[in-house]
């Protein structure tokens, strides 16, 4: 699949390029790493050819948020600019509000899903089978309820093509049992927390998706965090079940895209100015609503 986007130069040539994913661009620092979200959107795996202004900046300084706040072991040590490598200081106006400096990890490559409502590809599982990756779940269950207690879902990370759903025993075949207990024991417990705190600030955090890695012999959280791209947010005053919900996430742009006559494969569409629009409105919603603050560039 050839993705035009990424295969764009990086615009960072001072320092090795370590990682190009559909959003991020990650640069090698030695045992750090400098993560570049750039305005990027990919939705069913491609990246569209449009950006969503400011759309890095919101990621990053709500996963910052979230790191502060949760307070768990992470990769995280700086989102400053004072700590930058003076050999970026031409790109400081680039990189403002959209990096991290992180620690640098050996990532588990999996997927670490945490569902508290039934939808997406959990409401396809439980419709064919009345299981979610090998959660058995009671008949009668409808489209968005919520499940008590959550479930763990993970999903095997693939370099080439979509994340591919997997039991916790496979999970546990790949990683090893104890780290899979362990992964999946932080995720709910991670989960749990956010998921009631963002309740009282008027989100429901349907489900969300977490990575990790080991640094010096420790599990710690890594990646982006509880952000519109990695989980789906829905507004709580509109929530009901038994169908589909509104979103502050990329829900829109994929409801959007389900217009179009379009195979979901390279390249993807250009989206009209009202969608770019509509979709950096939903994500500074979400960012206003969960941090209490409104988002400065
Ligand atoms: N601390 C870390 N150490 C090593 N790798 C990390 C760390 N934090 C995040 N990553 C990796 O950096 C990349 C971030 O880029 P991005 O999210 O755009 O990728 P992606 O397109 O989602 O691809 P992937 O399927 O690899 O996640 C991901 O591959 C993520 O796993
Ligand atoms: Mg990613």
């Amino acid at each position: 699949m050839n993705n035009p986007v990424t295969s764009s130069p990086p615009p960072i040539t001072e320092i090795p390029l370590f990682s190009r994913g559909k959003v991020r661009d990650v640069y090698d620092l030695g045992d750090t790493l400098l993560m570049v979200a750039t305005d990027r959107l990919s939705a069913f795996d491609v990246v569209l050819p449009t950006p969503i202004p400011d759309k890095g900046k919101i990621l990053t300084q709500l996963s910052v948020f979230w790191f502060n706040h949760l307070g768990v072991p992470s990769h995280f040590l700086s989102a400053d600019l004072k700590d930058l490598p003076a050999s970026l200081d031409r790109h400081r106006d680039y990189l403002r509000g959209r990096f991290m400096l992180v620690k640098k990890a050996k990532r588990f490559d999996v997927e670490c899903v945490a569902r508290g409502y039934l939808v997406g590809s959990g409401w396809k599982d439980y419709l064919a089978t009345e299981s979610v990756c090998g959660h058995a779940l009671p008949p009668g269950l409808r489209l968005s309820c919520k499940l008590e207690p959550p479930l763990f879902t993970p999903a095997a990370k693939n370099d080439i093509g979509h994340d591919e759903n997997i039991d916790f025993k496979t999970m546990a075949a790949m990683v090893g049992g104890a780290d899979a207990e362990r992964l999946r024991d932080l995720t709910l417990e991670i989960y749990s927390r956010a998921r009631s705190f963002a309740l009282q600030k008027g989100v429901i955090i349907a489900d969300t998706k977490f990575e990790f890695g080991v640094v010096d012999g420790q599990t710690i959280l890594i990646d982006e965090v509880l952000t519109p791209d990695s989980s789906r947010f829905w507004p709580a005053d509109g929530y009901a079940e038994g169908r589909e919900q509104d979103s502050f996430d990329k829900q829109y742009v994929r409801d959007y895209l389900n217009t179009l006559d379009w195979g979901k494969t390279y390249p993807g569409p250009e989206l009209p100015a009202e969608v770019v629009k509509n979709t950096r409105r939903k994500y500074l919603e979400a960012f206003a609503l969960l941090t209490g603050k409104e988002f400065r560039e």
